[in-house]
C-alpha cells in the first residue's frame, strides 16, 4: 500500500514501512521531493517511537532498518489524525484566534477524519462512534493516550532542546484489538520550536528555507540520545 509519504509493505504479523523523500502540504497540493528526508524522519520516528515504548506507551514500532525503513507491529489503521496541542498555532489559530505559542492549560485533543476531498473535516468523539471509525471505547482511550503520550514527548523533545508545540498521531488495532501509536514521529507532524527558529514542517509550508537542515538538526539531537 502506498500513501503519500509512505509504502507499507504487509508481512503478516508484521509490516514494514518505508519512509519516502516525498514532502507534502495543503492537502498534498504543494509536493516536492527532498532526498535524504524519508532516512531523516524514519529514524526519528524509531528513536522517538522506542523511547515512548520504554515509557510504557504502546507504538507500533519494533525496529529500525537502516536508512528509511522500519519493521513495525501489523495494524489495522484508522482514517483518523488526531492532533494533540500544548500552545496554539495553525490550524487553531486560523479558526477560533490567539497569538503563536500561547500555552494551554492542559493538552487539547481535536480529532480529524482522513478525507482530502473534504479537508480532512474536525469532529467530535460521537462522530468518530457514528461513522464507524471507532467503538467508543476505543475513541476514550485514544483521547486518553494521546494526552500521555504529548506529554512525554514533551519531555523527550525537552531533554533535546526542543520547545514541541502540538502534534498529529495516527492509531490502528492491531489484531488482539488494542489501540495502538502508529504511522510516524518527526518533523513532518510535529511543531518543534526554539527561541530563534523553527524545526518543522512549517519550514516547508512557509517557504522558510531549506526544511532538511533544520531536519537534521532534530535527527543528530535525537541521536545523541544513543536509544537505537
Ligand atoms: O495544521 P494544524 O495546526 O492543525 O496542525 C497541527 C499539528 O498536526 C502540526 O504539528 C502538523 O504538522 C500536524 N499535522 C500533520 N498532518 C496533517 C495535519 C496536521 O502531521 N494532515
Amino acid at each position: 500500500m502506498e500513501g503519500k509519504t509512505k509504502i507499507v509493505e504487509d508481512f503478516g504479523n508484521y509490516v514494514i514501512l518505508n519512509f519516502k523523500d516525498d514532502i507534502t502540504a495543503g492537502d498534498g497540493e504543494k509536493h516536492n521531493v527532498l532526498e535524504g528526508k524519508g532516512a531523516i524522519c524514519a529514524e526519528i520516528t524509531a528513536i522517538s517511537m522506542k523511547y515512548l515504548n520504554s515509557r510504557g506507551i504502546y507504538t507500533q514500532f519494533l525496529d529500525f532498518i537502516t536508512p528509511n525503513k522500519i519493521k513495525a507491529v501489523s495494524l489495522k489503521m484508522l482514517p483518523l489524525e488526531v492532533v494533540v496541542r500544548l500552545k496554539k498555532a495553525g490550524s487553531f489559530i486560523r479558526r477560533y484566534g490567539g497569538n503563536e505559542g500561547e500555552e494551554f492549560k492542559e493538552p487539547l485533543v481535536e480529532f480529524f477524519i482522513k478525507d482530502d476531498e473534504r479537508h480532512d473535516p474536525m469532529v467530535c468523539k460521537n462522530h468518530l462512534v457514528l461513522f464507524g471509525i471507532c467503538n467508543e471505547k476505543q475513541a476514550e482511550e485514544i483521547e486518553k493516550s494521546a494526552k500521555k503520550t504529548a506529554i512525554e514527548l514533551k519531555k523527550f523533545f525537552e531533554k533535546l532542546g526542543f520547545d514541541l508545540w502540538d502534534m498529529k498521531f495516527e492509531y490502528g488495532i492491531d489484531n488482539e484489538g488494542k489501540v495502538c501509536l502508529g504511522d510516524e514521529i518527526s518533523p513532518d507532524t510535529l511543531r518543534l520550536r526554539k527561541k530563534d527558529g523553527i524545526f518543522d514542517k512549517d519550514v516547508y509550508r512557509k517557504d522558510l528555507g531549506d526544511p532538511l537542515e533544520k531536519y537534521r538538526e532534530v535527527l543528530s539531537a535525537c541521536r545523541n540520545l544513543n536509544l537505537l
